[in-house]
């Protein structure tokens, strides 16, 4: 390929790319399957690696997330985002709409309606079609700049679509998690280790108020836009005249307005839809908090204008909250499989949003101290989508002279050995605590871990208070006949428990068993980078830090954590005895046992420049033959490929002394293996 022939095909596949961004991200209606945008994406990719000239802020491949920020920058709002009054009931919204139509002097007006989400208001602005900046409403005056987190939010067009562009412009709305996402993100964080978030809206406002957007990256975040700041247009006489205008446009525009918003003709339709939605607020894929009513006529609007807080043309009719006032009779601690000793409120069961609640989680032991729980006292709980309820406040007033406070135990209550404070987290300092150790092989045989379907918790839980397991290890030197000693195991299920667990033994790669594992911080995507990058358990045990930090995903707290977790006497044995009974997944994910014999198996790949066959092809082999293929060059890279043009990485793979191969070198490896 020629310069200009790249720069066309760069430019080309930048635009596939959002385009099929927009396809799946907005429209919900994705044209090609996640194979082929994987494809278009790497090719993108390898030509940008190459071609550093091309850079742009702007294509796709930024939005994985690019390098950290030092701080946050203030950011000052051209106009003022402004706040909405609210109105508790449908009484509050007849009143709002009176003085609406003493102010226009007209008996009723047009109302637009949509959902209020419930997560962080930011800006987003435009010139000439592209996006430069994005700031949060801060005070509605000044925000902070989070530019680098917004453009890693995949349903926020980075360039205007249409032919109608604007020169300049600024739009308004809600960075938000659907319940789904934020279930599954609830998970993984779980399965890490780390930290698990209230509610939707707190996983938001914390993923967009981080330094580094590789972490809003992987965070499932949306953009809903509700309204606009400034709009220059590029043709003279165009104009919108109405919020639906607004809304309409910004939806040719690329971005994705919130679901169920419409045009109400009258103030009762309006009062109709508050009632409506409050009804099915609860399968909304999204949490919401209300609905926002703003006069559909933008000249009616201006107007009326706006107090010194909030606009006098729109309202928040609010939902009644999901919360209610009950009894904390006691704090029981529950211990995790990192081994964190969570307090669980026992509450007097009463009745919220459709379930009766008896339980709700304190959090931690700071959460306690700073809120001054104390038991017998009358608490404030909520409940919200999907998440566990939660204390929020204590009723003072109502504090009886018998309300005890709460000694957070410095003691492990199920092993009695010391407890620790670790931040936020008091931990057992028990490596072999019994509850983690339950809680260690539920992970293990769990979907995050080695998935061995068949194996149920409930049993795991039996077996480990039977100490017949005591590590995850035992699970395959269990035999059928010390399962079929439990009542209530019949000989099919303990068939179908031994056969998981065999499947699991012959065919699990390496990177499911390091996820298994459960170390803290390494979720499936770090097991996977480590699979990919090392031959075995081992081999990872054997690195040093600093060494684990040159990988991709592994920053110091990671490498922190395999460092510690693989220097542990108690992992060092049972290391040994994964090898002893034959579990030993190696050779990264694709490395099966047919390829050893293959050259290329262990081996680890780079390919770099202009190559007779696509780079995802050359990636495949390699995996077929049991090797694996990275992007970043590191000591880990045992083949470089240099095509055609091959720039900066052979530099680099010279200066670290890697062994450079070109194409034909390659195929002549490959004719070794076959
Ligand atoms: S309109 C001048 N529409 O609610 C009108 N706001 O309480 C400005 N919000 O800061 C807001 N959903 O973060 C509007 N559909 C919606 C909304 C919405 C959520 C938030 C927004 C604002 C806050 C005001």
């Amino acid at each position: 390929m020629t310069v200009s022939d790249v720069e066309k095909r760069v430019v080309l596949l930048r635009e596939k790319i959002e385009h099929h961004n927009h396809c799946y991200y907005v429209l919900d209606a994705p044209e090609i399957s996640d194979a082929e945008y994987d494809e278009l994406f790497r090719e993108l990719v390898a030509l940008e690696d190459e071609h550093p000239h091309l850079d742009d802020p702007n294509s796709p491949s930024k939005r994985v997330g690019g390098e950290p920020a030092e701080g946050f920058t203030p950011y000052e709002h051209a106009l003022r985002m402004y706040s909405l009054d609210n109105a508790m009931n449908l009484d509050e919204w007849f009143a709002f709409t009176d003085r609406v139509s003493r102010g226009l002097n007209r008996e009723d007006a047009e109302y637009w309606t949509d959902p209020k989400m419930d997560g962080l208001a930011v800006e987003v602005i435009y010139e000439k079609g592209m996006f430069v900046r994005a700031a949060t409403r801060g005070d509605g005056l000044v925000g902070e700049d989070v530019t680098h987190n917004m453009r890693t939010v995949m349903n926020l067009p980075l360039k205007l679509r249409g032919s109608n562009i604007p020169n300049l412009l600024e739009v308004r709305g809600e960075v938000v998690m659907s319940n789904s996402d934020f279930a599954a993100l609830n998970e993984r964080q779980r399965n890490a280790g780390d930290k698990v978030f209230a509610n939707p809206r707190n996983a938001s406002a914390g993923s967009i108020r981080q330094l580094d957007p590789k972490v809003a990256a992987a965070r499932p975040l949306r953009f809903m836009g509700y309204g606009i700041g400034r709009v220059e247009w590029a043709m003279p006489m165009f104009a919108w005249s109405s919020q639906k205008e607004i809304m309409d446009g910004l939806k040719e525009l690329g971005f994705s307005i919130p679901p169920e918003a419409k045009l109400c003709k009258t103030r009762q339709e309006v009062a109709d839809y508050f009632e409506e939605l409050m009804v099915r607020r609860e399968s909304l894929s999204f949490e919401i908090d209300g609905v926002v009513a703003k006069l559909n006529n933008l000249d009616q609007q201006k107007a009326l204008g706006f107090t010194s807080r909030a606009p006098r043309w729109a309202l928040a009719l609010k939902f009644p909250a999901h919360q209610t006032k009950t009894k904390l009779k006691d704090i029981r601690i529950q211990v995790g499989r990192t081994g964190v000793l969570t307090p669980v409120a026992e509450l007097e069961p009463v009745p919220l949003a459709g379930v009766v609640v008896s339980n709700a989680t304190l959090h931690n032991k700071g959460y306690i101290e700073e809120r001054d729980f104390r038991i017998g006292d009358t608490v404030l709980i909520q409940r919200a989508g999907d998440v566990i309820p939660q204390v929020l406040s204590v009723d003072i007033d109502a504090r009886p002279d018998t309300a005890e406070v709460y000694e957070f135990p410095l003691v492990c209550p199920v092993c009695k050995s010391d407890a620790r404070e670790d931040g936020e987290a008091v931990r057992c300092t028990n490596e072999v605590c019994p509850a983690k150790t339950v809680q260690r092989i539920i992970h293990f045989v769990s979907k995050a871990g080695l998935d061995m379907e068949g194996v149920g918790k409930k049993w795991v839980e039996r077996l480990a208070i039977d100490e017949v397991l005591v590590s995850p290890v035992d699970l395959f030197t269990l035999e059928k006949t010390a399962l079929l000693k439990y009542e209530g195991m019949g000989d099919k299920s303990a068939a179908k428990f031994i056969a998981a667990v065999a499947k699991a033994k012959e065919e699990a790669p390496l990177w499911r068993l390091i996820a298994a594992l459960g170390i803290r911080h390494v979720g499936e995507q770090t097991a996977r980078t480590l699979a990919n990058n090392f031959e075995d358990l081992e081999a990872i045990g054997k690195e040093t830090r600093e060494a684990l930090q040159e990988l991709d995903d592994i920053g110091p707290i990671v490498a922190d954590s395999l460092w510690d977790y693989f220097q542990s006497d108690t992992t060092k044995e049972m290391l040994e005895r994964f090898k002893a009974v034959g579990f030993w997944p190696t050779g990264g994910e694709n490395g099966s046992e047919q390829s050893k014999d293959s050259p290329l198996a262990g081996k680890v790949f780079i390919f770099t420049g202009t190559l007779p066959i696509k780079r995802n092809e050359a990636h495949a082999i390699v995996e077929e033959h049991g090797g694996s293929a990275v992007k970043s060059i590191s000591k880990k890279v045992d083949y470089v490929v240099a095509g055609e043009k091959a720039g900066s990485k052979v530099a680099k793979a010279e200066k670290l002394g890697l062994e450079i191969i070109d194409f034909e070198g390659f195929q002549e490896l490959l004719q070794k293996a076959e």
